[in-house]
């Protein structure tokens, strides 16, 4: 790993460092309570620090914690989308990259292609963090799994099932799997099964993985179910996705396969009536408000770690 503290994907990162950050997490999360939301953390790990954000796809979440977690750690924020930029005039992402390494002490972005963040990281020499890619999503995959044990306590052991498409949050669950210790139950449509490239990555880190087209079979047994969007930003299948995932939808008859303490989480925004019913997403299994709120204490710890602070 290279000196600078990049936040780009969890599998190439130590199992134990991301331990570190989400142990982090709960212990600043708790020593808060009843705070307002805009005090800053005793410690003020990133005081004197601002963060950049630049955003080429829409965000309420990522957006509004990543600002929120600058505030609490004692720093700034500055957000930007792309197409503000000159980088939509077409300067380049190395040219911005440089540029914007002189001005702040780290960037998150959130873009349409992976490729774009990766291109950053490597001429940048300021962390930068990835807000969501269409490959990849780290940030919510630790916001998720505090709150997961923050109902269950710890991850490790524990069976979470993915229902639907094979995404990019499908594909950061894959790379948390080996890490975290927990097993990764897939159940996905063939067309919409998650890439190669993200199934060798959760076997190499020691992941057990099991994939099936039949969401039942995943999900028995299951401490958690896990669902998502049927089409994500960028998608542009809209009906090919609705005709081969509507059997996936997560409703109260498969959570109650899961069993009556498994809980249901969801990245948030839902689109309420495909791949989750109201009752699910309203109902007491599910663990996304407290998810989406973790954003902020998840993130907050990530950035502590970038600023060597963790
Ligand atoms: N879950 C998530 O990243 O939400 P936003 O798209 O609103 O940021
Ligand atoms: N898979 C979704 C996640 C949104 C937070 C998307 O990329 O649109």
């Amino acid at each position: 790993m290279s000196a600078l503290r990049h936040f780009v994907d969890l599998w190439p990162l130590e199992p134990e460092t991301l331990r570190a950050i989400l142990d982090d997490a709960h212990r600043r999360k708790a020593a808060r309570v009843g705070w307002p939301r805009g005090r800053a953390d005793p410690d003020a790990p990133a005081a004197g620090r601002t963060l950049a954000m630049i955003f080429e796809k829409n965000s309420t979440r990522t957006r509004f914690s990543f600002d929120a977690a600058m505030r609490q750690l004692g720093g700034a924020s500055i957000i930007s989308t792309g197409a503000d930029m000159q980088i939509g005039r077409g300067e380049t992402i190395e040219d911005t990259a440089r540029v914007l390494s002189r001005m702040v002490d780290a960037v998150m972005l959130r873009t349409n292609g992976h490729d774009t963040v990766e291109r950053f990281a490597a001429v940048a020499d300021v962390p930068v963090i990835n807000g969501l890619t269409g490959a990849s999503h780290p940030c919510q995959i630790l916001a998720d799994l505090m709150a997961l044990e923050e109902r269950c306590g710890p991850v490790a052991g524990k069976t979470i099932a993915w229902v639907g498409d094979g995404n990019n949050v499908c594909a950061s669950y894959l790379h948390a799997a080996g890490k975290f210790g927990f097993r990764l139950n897939i159940a996905s449509p063939a067309d919409y099964s998650p890439a190669l490239i993200d199934l060798a990555r959760a076997v190499e880190a020691g992941g057990q993985i099991s994939l099936t087209e039949d969401p039942q079979e995943a999900v028995r047994g299951a401490d958690c179910v896990v669902a998502d969007t049927w089409v994500s930003m960028g998608d542009v299948d809209y009906d090919e996705r609705v005709s081969a995932l509507t059997p996936y939808q997560v409703d109260d008859d498969l959570m109650d396969l899961a069993g009556p303490r498994a809980a249901f989480l969801h990245c948030l925004p839902a689109h309420r009536g495909e791949e989750v019913t109201d009752e699910v997403l309203d109902g007491p299994r599910s663990l996304v408000w407290d998810a989406a709120e973790n954003r902020i204490h998840a993130q907050k710890s990530i950035l502590a770690w970038c600023f060597g602070a963790i």
